[in-house]
């Protein structure tokens, strides 16, 4: 596995693997299996696969959020080594952004709910970020996450409307046993906070289980709110029934097929979010 550091090494190493086909697997870090099974599907499906590493400050809308994300860079590049991964793409930031970044992306109505409401300015930094990796690494297919389901829809937005030649891989949420979405920010979890974590996910089955019925919506937020936060183990920030398409809310009468329901929460100051379908899952 080649590591690189620089934006011109890249470069010239791309270059000289052409014609390969470049699959591309953005990430910040702290990798877990549901990071390695995005490099493994991009390992099957192309020629060359990139894996970049890169703490991202300007999609971090709180200083505090950014000063605690895990860093494992030792760990990661041996996993990424394990699983075969072609090239570690990890500058430093000053490499990354050598002036301060003043353009800004606006994405509309699909940033107006949920993550885009509750950090700002967070997926104008995911905008950017993907711009300059996409122009630097030129991949024929990117993947991502069904995990982060809003930066899924921003990215879609993003390839067609600034005309970038990628195909977007959305893959599944990798779940540990208790049903806990893996997220690099379960790393600053302690054992029983991580017990309590996975009631995120039984509490979005129970809410599919409620559209599947035809069940009040609102009421069922709520009592199910109540009881997340009855014992002060979670904060929760927002839980919400909305288009997998146009990420707008929904309301009971709407095509199951096209209903996702997403869910953020705060358990000790560390913010997980997590989304079911709620026809598929
Ligand atoms: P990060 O949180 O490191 O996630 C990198 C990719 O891994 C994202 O596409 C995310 O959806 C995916 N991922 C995370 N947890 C997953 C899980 N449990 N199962 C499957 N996939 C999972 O998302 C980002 O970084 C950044 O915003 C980034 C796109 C790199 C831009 O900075």
């Amino acid at each position: 596995m080649q590591i690189i550091t620089t934006k011109a090494d890249l470069r010239l190493f791309l270059k000289s693997q052409y014609p390969k086909s470049i699959g591309f697997v953005p990430t910040m870090g702290a990798l877990h299996q549901g990071h390695l099974a995005l490099v493994e599907r991009s390992k099957r499906e192309n020629d060359l696969t990139v894996c970049s590493i890169f703490v991202n400050p300007i999609q971090f809308n709180k200083p505090e959020d950014l000063a605690k994300y895990p860093r494992t860079e030792e760990q990661d590049s041996l996993m990424l080594r394990e699983v075969g991964c072609d090239v570690l793409f990890m500058p430093s930031v000053d490499e990354f952004y050598p002036s301060q970044v003043l353009t800004s992306i606006n994405f509309g109505t699909i940033e107006q709910s949920m993550e885009g409401a509750f950090r700002p300015g967070h997926f104008s930094g995911v905008g950017v970020v993907l711009c300059k990796f996409f122009n630097l690494v030129k991949p024929q297919k990117a993947y991502f996450g069904q995990k982060d389901f809003q930066q899924c829809a921003v990215v879609r937005q993003l390839i067609v409307e600034l005309d970038f030649d990628i195909e977007l891989v959305i893959c599944p949420t990798l779940r540990e046993a208790s049903g806990l979405a893996m997220s690099s920010r379960n790393k600053r979890l302690k054992p029983t906070q991580l017990e309590n974590a996975s009631k995120l996910y039984r509490a979005l089955q129970t809410l599919a289980q409620v559209f599947r019925d035809g069940l009040p919506l609102k009421a069922s937020i709520s009592t199910i709110k109540n009881t997340l936060e009855q014992d002060g183990i979670f904060e929760v920030e927002y839980i919400e029934f909305v288009d997998t398409h146009t990420l707008a809310p929904v309301g009971i009468k709407h095509d199951p097929a096209r209903v996702v329901v997403c869910i953020a929460a705060l358990i000790d100051g560390v913010r997980l979010i997590d989304n079911l379908l709620v026809e598929h899952e």
